[in-house]
């Protein structure tokens, strides 16, 4: 994103806008009021909760704090209010009706539309380079990611169609297992990102050792490898939190899958199918992403490391915006925005490798990593304390990379997501480092019926 002058602003906010809007309009208009107002799993609002909320904040930010107008229907905002009502309760709220949620959305956006296109993007800080635009045109695409989860929690049949992503590129088989990510200090974090949120600030110098990295995801093949030599009954290579909750929850796979004659199948928004093995895996917790890392004798990646290897460019000297430089995603150069409903086979992308040739680190599936979710030096909260500064400790871990179901403008390399440890419902998958042998690599991996599956 490198607007030029206001006109160019207003244009990108308006784009940004619309893009959003056209994605919350297919994913709440693709099923019937029933299942708009049903809640499909406790883990997820009501659809038609998520639909009255983004317009709610719109109105809150743009209408209120910006443009200085009288609330709406302020007896509505409590309803919408994310820290007043956990996720499991929403549904027992008298929240508005699919038609009203749709007219209330569609009221606030017009209005906004009109003040986009007055404004003059200066003054102060929330409205300087068009932030409080881009954080709500970030927040509904957010959502639309949150829906999308919601959709595959579903029971029933398809709802939501896209074409499957390309094949993939021809070296992908012949591609090195690992390169090697220098050591060395780089720059973390942004200072001059326009709409990038406060966690993502201040730009600051970090330092890591030199490591590798794998090239690509880790695949389907390879995590039904793990299950296979019996990772998931093995102490060894689970965190002591991570057996207990393994033992608790009895997981034996990632989420959706199952056994079926002598290889896994998945159900995938509504739709069940043999598990391909060349994709990348998904919904696994980050107990098993480190699970599978220590069996395969590795690690995951400190968000550092993962930054490092996303952002730093050695030939530069630089941190970029992206993998592959500083242009914004385009669709050659990663799974993005929710034009494919699925990950593209591990190796695609090549045109949105990063300097060392790590495909994949944006968009497709969001990366674990090991670190907690902690404050940049210097953070200060902004625009409210919620965002982020009231998550920061060690009960989350960082989700780096995007996914295949998360626009290009809340997509860039410096972009921090978190959640539990034990959650599986998102799109993640782990990306492991070699480690400095303490633990021993299987010498010999047993062939698995499940692998090719
Ligand atoms: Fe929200």
């Amino acid at each position: 994103m490198t607007p030029t002058g206001t006109e160019a602003l207003r244009d990108l906010v308006a784009s940004n806008l619309v893009t959003a809007r056209e994605r919350t309009e297919l994913l709440t208009g693709c099923i019937d009021d029933g299942d708009l107002v049903r809640q499909h799993s406790p883990l997820m609002s009501p659809l038609v909760w998520d639909l009255a909320h983004v317009a709610n904040q719109e109105e809150l930010w743009l209408l209120r704090e910006v443009g200085g107008r009288e609330p709406m229907h302020p007896e509505i905002d409590p309803l919408y209010d994310a820290f007043e009502h956990p996720r499991a309760e929403r549904p027992t709220l008298p929240l508005l009706p699919p038609a009203e949620a749709r007219a209330y959305a569609h009221e606030v956006r017009g209005r906004v539309l009109d003040l986009v296109e007055a404004a003059a993007f200066t003054g102060s800080r929330l409205v300087t380079g068009a932030f409080a635009f881009g954080m709500i045109a970030q927040h509904e695409q957010q959502h639309d990611e949150t829906m999308l989860i919601t959709h595959q929690l579903r029971k029933g049949a398809r709802a939501l169609t896209a074409p499957p992503p390309p094949a993939a590129p021809a070296d992908a088989l012949s591609l090195p297992s690992e390169v090697l990510i220098p050591g060395g200090p780089f720059t973390m974090g942004t200072s001059t990102e326009p709409w990038a949120l406060d966690n993502e600030r201040p730009a600051h110098q970090v330092t890591v050792a030199g490591f590798y990295l794998d090239t690509t995801p880790v695949t389907n093949a390879a995590y039904a490898e793990f299950i296979a030599d019996g990772g998931y009954d093995d102490p060894r290579w689970w965190s002591p939190a991570g057996w207990d909750h393994r033992q608790r929850a009895r997981l034996t796979a990632p989420l959706y899958w199952r056994r079926e004659g002598g290889g896994w199948v998945r159900t995938r928004f509504g739709v069940t199918e043999p598990v391909p093995p060349a994709e990348p895996v998904m919904h696994v917790c980050w107990h098993e992403a480190t699970a599978y890392a220590a069996w395969a004798g590795r690690r995951l990646p400190t968000e550092a490391e993962w930054e490092k290897a996303a952002r730093y460019d050695p030939a530069a000297g630089r941190s970029r915006r992206f993998p592959w430089g500083d242009e914004d995603p385009t669709p050659d150069r990663a799974n993005l925005g929710q034009r494919h409903l699925q990950p593209a086979p591990a190796g695609s992308y090549p045109q949105g490798a990063s300097p060392a040739g790590v495909r994949q680190l944006i968009g497709d599936v969001w990366e674990w990593t090991a670190s907690d979710f902690l404050p940049y030096p210097g953070f200060t909260a902004w625009p409210y304390r919620e965002y982020s500064e009231v998550f920061f400790g060690s009960e989350y871990k960082m989700l780096r990379g995007g996914a295949f179901g998360v626009a290009p403008v809340v997509s860039r390399g410096t972009f921090r997501n978190w959640d539990y440890p034990i959650r599986r419902q998102i799109f993640a998958a782990p990306h492991p480092p070699p480690r400095p042998s303490l633990l021993p690599r299987p010498s010999a991996l047993p062939p698995s019926s499940a692998a090719g599956a």
